[in-house]
């Protein structure tokens, strides 16, 4: 009896674990501009690359994430997000190039799976 409930605590505590890791590698993956983010992205600003959309990925996954989790872009408006992202700016303390790449990250995600918004 007590090996078994040893065992349950064993197995509750790999599954527990297992749970946590599978959610943060789910999230990193779904959040990663790739192909369809910068043709995406491209309709509206052609000069955009995908070294554009990583520097803004790296910035969104960094410096915007030390005060508070990743907020849902597609649940924001556009306009919502302009105004954050002005707002965010000076407080995650990033350069007018990182700025601007955020912002394409942002839309692309937003324009290759998002809502027309
Ligand atoms: C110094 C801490 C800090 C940093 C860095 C920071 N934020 Fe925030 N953020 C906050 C706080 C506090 C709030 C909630 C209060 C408010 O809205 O002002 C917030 C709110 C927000 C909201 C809207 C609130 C909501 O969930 O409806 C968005 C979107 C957001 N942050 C995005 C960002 C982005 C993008 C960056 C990177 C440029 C960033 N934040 C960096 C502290 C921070």
């Amino acid at each position: 009896m007590k090996k078994l409930s040893l065992l349950t605590v064993i197995a509750c505590l790999a599954m527990f674990i297992y749970s946590c890791k599978a959610k943060k590698g789910g999230t990193e993956v779904s959040l990663a501009p790739g192909d369809a983010e910068l043709k995406a992205i491209q309709v509206k600003f052609p000069d955009a690359t995908a070294q554009t959309l990583s520097e803004g990925y790296g910035v969104y996954t960094g410096a915007c994430t030390n005060c508070h989790g990743k907020k849902n872009m597609l649940k924001h408006t556009e306009e919502d997000w302009k105004k954050d992202i002005d707002r965010m700016s000076p407080r995650a303390k990033i350069t007018d190039a990182q700025k601007d790449a955020l912002w394409k990250y942002v839309l692309s995600i937003r324009a290759a799976r998002g809502t027309a918004k």
